[in-house]
């Protein structure tokens, strides 16, 4: 008997100080699950302003870098990661576009969301950014593998 899942695509989620301090984890976490897709990882943490640094990498030339790093470290992040089919793609349509008065009503930030620089949640833009983020964020132990829809799960 097959004890675990086979291995499917995998993205990092992190719902931002902002998200956490609104109260808005339940509301996010559940539009992922009645989505289909998995948790395979969990954890609030309040990180550094170098690890911001870190996980924003790719954005340091940008005006806005050291206001981002300031706000994702500013309070606790709710770090996730998500498995399922097409998960990555899938999870940035259901975040909605990058400005929320752009995203469309139905996404979580064209609901929940009102500007830019405090636009709740984050998600990875392509498979390497993926992988990179859930190493930064996650250790292996920390990534547990398990199968949902077997009938032992059914009482
Ligand atoms: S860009 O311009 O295409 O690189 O933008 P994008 O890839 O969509 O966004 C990258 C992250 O930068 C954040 N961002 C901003 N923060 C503050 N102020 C401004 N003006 C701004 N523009 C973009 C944006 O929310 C993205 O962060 P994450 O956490 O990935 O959503």
């Amino acid at each position: 008997q097959e004890v675990h899942a086979a291995e499917l695509e995998r993205t990092f989620i992190a719902i931002k100080p902002d998200g956490v301090q609104r109260g808005l984890i339940s509301e996010i976490v559940s539009r992922f699950e009645r989505k289909g897709f998995k948790l395979v990882a969990i954890k609030l943490v309040v990180p550094s302003k170098e690890f911001a640094q870190k996980h924003y990498h790719d954005l340091k030339e940008r005006p806005f870098f050291s206001g981002l790093c300031d706000f994702l470290s500013s309070g606790p992040v709710l770090a996730m990661v998500w498995e399922g089919e097409g998960v990555i793609k899938y999870g940035r349509k259901m975040i909605g576009a990058t400005d929320p008065a752009k995203s469309e009503p139905g996404t979580i930030r064209g609901d929940l969301a009102v500007v830019v620089g405090r636009n709740i949640i984050h998600g990875s833009d392509g498979p390497e950014t993926a992988k990179d983020e859930i190493a930064l964020w996650f250790t292996p132990k920390e990534l547990v593998s398990y199968t949902s829809n077997e009938e032992k799960w059914v009482y």
